[in-house]
């Protein structure tokens, strides 16, 4: 029997244990339309992806894939000859293979066999990314080597390269900057022009307002609706997604503790390093300094000169008043300054180990006496709680958390050694509408009750303007603004960030 639809799945089942992540979810997309697919962390998207790739098995249900039907233990070979492609929310890359390699992992290597020569998949591999937008694509370089929107555009192009008719992405824009975005997107608009059937997951909103042409709403492993994207809004797809109405009310503003002297407790004056600088800015305890600006702007480069991980050029910085100069994460952790990097998910879960073991996974942390591991255990569930981790449970592996519930296990682990400074680089990337306010809270809470500092460094300026009790704008590596608390809004932040 033929089908119109490029995806057809009803009442899609999946139960792990105590866990139902699908309890009887329907999805269906159409060809060459752009389909959104929102839900709070958990809602049970990724488990709908990996079902409808082959790579679990449902429960209950029926799948059909441009008319084919797919039986419930079908695998990734029959999905893939079904026409469709897929971007897992952990890219499923290669990181020891190169480029060229990875790309064609999900074709050649497959549909040959021919001895393979590597000037051809060489080749292949570069007209798959030029194709994407990427000017002289390095093929040879380790996918592991590169920056994870560069590793997301190398799931795509191998995506790309299978000659998919369907293609599914989780989650590929959670660690980009806007122009990359904004490439991305013109390549899903083109392909889906061409026929293609595209599903993009994403956490943000705006992206999938602008971008999609329907969108589905998952809550608690089931669709709650489907909409034509010009027949709603923001506030409509909010309230299907945490299923009240949005509490528009800004983060709660706490008490701050008195920091004493407010002095600086970080400085960078002059501080130099490839592409981007001098900077000079101070950190102050008990406040949020944000450190923003678009794609290419060079924000991101600061914490990686601060913690010592790329080379200063020129500058010096300091520490509590004293010459501060690191040579990595472990002299940093050492003086007190925790991080989280932006591209966690990727690098930063330790899959075969629990969420205890990945929240409190720090060599230099004494906290593991044998005579206390009830306390540790209890501990370790009210920080999770803290942390607004679904669900809390200690001893569980973080593989079996969803997505978004691991980024914020990354997050807290930074946090639970209380550092005097910390450095967190897109803390809501992956994050839903609803756990993104709270853990803005979170942030703000911390250091003004505690008198920690905190950098968020954010391409966010919605997130910025929220938090931030004082940002540094960047343009093309250079400081083009300081906006104080009083200053500092979306608006502000984004004509700064052109300007
Ligand atoms: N292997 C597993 N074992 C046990 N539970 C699991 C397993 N995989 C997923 N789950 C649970 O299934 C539920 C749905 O998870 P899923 O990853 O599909 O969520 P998601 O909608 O993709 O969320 P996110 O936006 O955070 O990525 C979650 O409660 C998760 O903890
Ligand atoms: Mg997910």
């Amino acid at each position: 029997m033929t089908s119109d639809l490029a995806i057809d799945a009803r009442e899609v089942v999946r139960v792990y244990g105590a866990t139902t992540a699908l309890a009887g979810a329907d999805f269906s997309v159409r060809r060459g339309e752009i389909h959104g697919l929102l839900g709070e962390n958990g809602a049970g998207k990724s488990t709908l992806v990996r079902i409808l790739s082959g790579i679990e098995a449902r429960d209950r249900g029926e799948v059909r894939i441009l008319g084919t039907d797919l039986p419930r233990h079908t695998s990734p070979r029959d999905v893939m000859d079904a026409g469709a492609a897929f971007i897992h929310q952990d890219l499923g890359l290669v990181e020891d293979m190169s480029v060229a390699e990875n790309i064609a992992l999900g074709t050649t290597y497959v549909t040959t066999r021919r001895p393979i020569s590597y000037a051809q998949v060489r080749r292949q591999a570069e007209d798959a990314l030029r194709e994407l937008g990427v000017e002289n694509p390095d093929v040879d370089v380790m996918v592991g080597r590169l920056p994870l929107a560069s590793r997301t555009l190398v799931a795509i192009a191998r995506a790309l390269a299978g000659r998919a008719r369907v293609l599914v992405l989780d989650e590929p824009t959670a660690a980009m900057q806007g122009g990359e975005v904004d490439t991305l997107f013109r390549h899903l608009r083109a392909l889906a022009d061409a026929g293609v059937a595209c599903v993009l997951i994403s956490h943000r909103m705006d992206e999938i307002m602008r971008l999609c042409d329907r969108v589905t709403v998952f809550r608690n492993g089931a669709d709650v609706g489907t909409r034509e994207m010009g027949r709603t809004d923001r506030a409509e797809l909010v309230s299907l997604i945490i299923g009240t109405p949005e509490a528009g009310a800004p983060v709660p503003e706490t008490v701050a503790v008195d920091t004493g002297s407010a002095e600086p407790v970080l400085t960078l004056r002059g501080l130099s390093g490839d592409g981007v600088g001098p900077i000079d800015l101070d950190v102050r305890p008990g406040e949020v300094t944000v450190i923003t600006g678009l794609a290419d702007s060079g924000h991101l480069a600061v914490p990686s000169l601060v913690l010592g991980l790329e080379p200063i050029a020129e500058g010096r910085m300091t520490l509590s008043g004293r010459p501060f100069a690191p040579r990595g994460i472990s002299d940093c952790r050492a003086a007190g300054i925790g991080y989280v990097p932006p591209d966690r998910l990727t690098d930063g879960v330790a899959t075969g180990l629990t969420i205890m073991e990945n929240l409190y996974l720090n060599p230099a942390r004494p906290w593991w006496k044998p005579a206390s591991i009830a306390r540790a255990r209890r501990q370790c569930a009210e920080d999770l709680k803290r942390f607004r981790v679904h669900p809390p449970e200690p001893m569980r592996p973080i593989a079996t958390l969803s997505g978004g519930n691991q980024q914020k296990v990354l997050l807290g682990r930074a946090l639970v050694d209380d550092p005097r400074v910390f450095i967190c680089c897109e803390p809501t990337a992956g994050i839903d509408v609803g756990a993104k306010r709270q853990i803005h809270g979170l942030l703000r809470s911390v250091c003004r009750s505690t008198g920690m500092a905190v950098v968020l460094v954010t391409s966010d300026f919605e997130e910025a303007a929220d938090v931030g009790d004082r940002a540094y704008v960047l343009n093309r590596g250079r400081l083009v603004a300081q906006l104080s608390k009083h200053e500092l809004s979306t608006a502000a932040v984004t004509a700064k960030s052109f300007g």
